[in-house]
C-alpha cells in the first residue's frame, strides 16, 4: 500500500499505474474509519482493479461552530485498517493541496437538492462537498466512486454534478451499514454518551414504524407528528422528518423510489438517518 501526501506524488503513482492500470476505483473519506468505510472497499473492489482511499477533513464543508476542530483524527488506526483492506494506494492531502488559492473555486448545486433537509440545517454544507469531491475525481481520476447512503442527500448531488458536468467517473452507492441494534455507522456516534447511545437505534426503528404505516395508508400527516414527539419524549431534537422521491427529493411520486430522512441532535451528536420505499 502506498501513502502518497503530494500531487505530484499521486500523479506519478497514478501515471505508473497506465497501460496496466486497469479502474481505479475511489473511496473518499473524512478518515476515523469504521466497518462502513470498509465495506465501501470491499464493495468497491468488486468494481476495480486498483483502490484508492482518501483521507482529508475537509473544512469547507463545516460550518461556523460545528465540528471541525474536533472531528476525530485516528490516521494510525486508519492506515493499519486500510493495510489489512489490501487498499493500492491513500491519498493524503493537507489544506494548501487542496485549496491551493486563497479564494478558492466552488461547486453550487442547485438549490433544488440543497435547500432541503440537511441543506436547511447546514448552509453552505453541499457548497463544500461537491468543491471537494470535485477535486477528489480530478486529482485521482477514478472510472467509479462509491459512497454511502446514510448520506443519501450528498449521494444525489454527487450523482447530478457527474451528470451535469459529463464526468467519466460511475457511482456506485452503497445501502447503510447498521450497528446490530439498527443504528446507522458513523464517526459522529462517538459523541453520543452511554445513555444517548442506548436510545440512538430509535431513529431507526421510527423510519421502519412510518414506513409500514405508509405501506398500510395511514395518514402521513398524523404519523409524521406522532413520530416526531416520540423522538422528542426520548431526548432527540429532531431537524427534519421528510418522505421524498428517492430520485429528485421532490414530493413522493407513486410508483417511484421514495425515501423516508430524518435528523435529529441527541446531545452532542447530530445523527442522520434514512430508509428506501417502493
Ligand atoms: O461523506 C464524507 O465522508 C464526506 O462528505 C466526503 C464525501 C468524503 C467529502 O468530504
Amino acid at each position: 500500500m502506498r501513502t502518497v501526501e503530494q500531487l505530484d506524488s499521486l500523479r506519478a503513482t497514478l501515471d505508473g499505474w497506465q497501460g496496466r492500470r486497469g479502474r481505479v476505483g475511489l473511496v473518499p473519506t473524512m478518515g476515523n474509519l469504521h466497518a462502513g468505510h470498509l465495506r465501501l472497499i470491499r464493495v468497491l473492489r468488486d468494481h476495480c482493479d486498483r483502490t484508492v482511499v482518501s483521507i482529508f477533513v475537509n473544512p469547507t464543508q463545516f460550518g461556523p461552530g460545528e465540528d471541525f476542530q474536533s472531528y476525530p483524527r485516528t490516521l494510525d488506526a486508519d492506515l493499519e485498517a486500510l493495510e489489512r483492506e489490501s487498499c493500492d494506494l491513500v491519498w493524503l492531502p493537507d489544506v494548501e493541496t487542496m485549496y491551493p488559492l486563497a479564494e478558492s473555486f466552488r461547486i453550487q448545486p442547485p438549490d433544488r437538492l440543497t435547500q432541503k433537509l440537511c441543506g436547511l440545517d447546514r448552509p453552505g454544507h453541499f457548497n463544500g462537498v461537491a468543491s471537494v469531491v470535485l477535486r477528489l475525481f480530478n486529482q485521482v481520476s477514478p472510472d467509479v466512486a462509491i459512497f454511502g447512503e446514510k448520506d443519501f442527500q450528498q449521494l444525489l448531488i454527487i450523482r447530478q454534478m457527474v451528470k451535469d458536468l459529463a464526468l467519466p467517473i460511475e457511482i456506485q452507492a452503497l445501502p447503510t451499514v447498521r450497528e446490530s441494534d439498527g443504528l446507522a455507522m458513523s464517526s459522529r456516534n462517538q459523541y453520543l454518551t452511554a445513555a444517548e447511545r442506548a436510545i440512538a437505534p430509535l431513529l431507526h426503528q421510527t423510519l421502519i414504524e412510518l414506513a409500514e404505516k405508509l405501506s398500510a395508508e395511514h395518514s402521513w400527516e398524523d404519523s409524521r407528528q406522532l413520530a416526531w414527539d416520540q423522538l422528542e419524549e426520548a431526548g432527540f431534537q429532531p431537524q427534519y422528518l421528510e418522505w421524498l422521491s428517492a430520485e429528485s427529493l421532490g414530493p413522493p411520486q407513486p410508483g417511484r423510489p421514495q425515501r423516508l430522512l430524518v435528523a435529529a441532535r441527541l446531545g452532542k451528536a447530530r445523527l442522520i438517518d434514512n430508509v428506501g420505499l417502493v
